[in-house]
């Protein structure tokens, strides 16, 4: 059996360290599991109830429900912005926790992982999206966390796939996160 863990990235620039972050984690994914990194978080539109209905609901929110829906596992690649979560990461679980109860994330095994420019790593940024994530449904993993320091000094020659403590502590939240959603 092959995990499926989709990967939510939230920052949005091409040269992010987040998303080389996702990346480790696809190539490096533990034998069995397959990482995806979600692509469109860009094209969702703000979360607004009066469009989340059955006729009015943006393709984008139901291409991102879809894919959660059909992953094993979530994993959510975060820095910090302002000493709290990116609003494009903070929109997408916002569009996953409804419908309220039965929302894309609901029981979904998530965890959350991320790295910073701060000594922190981010780690306001990824507490907080644990927060919001298990209050959107999911089945957050508080254990499985790697909080990285000095983004961009860390990674301005090294891409984190190349980064041996990085690919080692990523391995260990896939494992987790693995663990849990074969459990479910
Ligand atoms: C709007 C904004 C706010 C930021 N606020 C913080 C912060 O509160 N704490 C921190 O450690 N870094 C902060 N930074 C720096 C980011 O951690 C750094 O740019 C990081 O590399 C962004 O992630 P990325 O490489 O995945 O884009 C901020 C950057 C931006 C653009």
């Amino acid at each position: 059996m092959t995990v499926r863990v989709l990967t939510l990235v939230g920052s949005l620039r091409a040269g992010s360290h987040n998303r080389q972050l996702a990346e480790a984690a696809v190539e490096h994914a533990p034998d069995g599991v397959h990482v995806e990194i979600y692509d469109d978080l860009a094209d969702l539109p703000f979360y607004n109830e009066d469009i989340d209905t059955t006729d009015t609901v943006p393709s984008a929110a139901t291409h991102l429900r879809e894919a959660v829906t059909a992953a094993d596992a979530v994993l959510l690649c975060s820095p910090e912005y302002n000493g709290t979560i990116p609003a494009v990461l903070k929109n997408a679980i916002d569009w996953l926790s409804r419908p309220f109860g039965t929302g894309a994330l609901q029981n979904k095994p998530t965890a959350v992982v991320g790295t910073a420019f701060g000594q922190y790593g981010g780690v306001w940024a990824q507490d907080e999206a644990r927060k919001a994530a298990g209050i959107a449904g999911a089945k957050v993993l508080d254990s499985a966390t790697l909080s990285i320091p000095g983004s961009g000094t860390r990674f301005a020659e090294t891409h984190p796939r190349n980064d041996t403590e990085v690919i080692e502590g990523l391995r260990k939240v896939l494992d987790e996160l693995t663990a849990h959603a074969t459990a479910v």
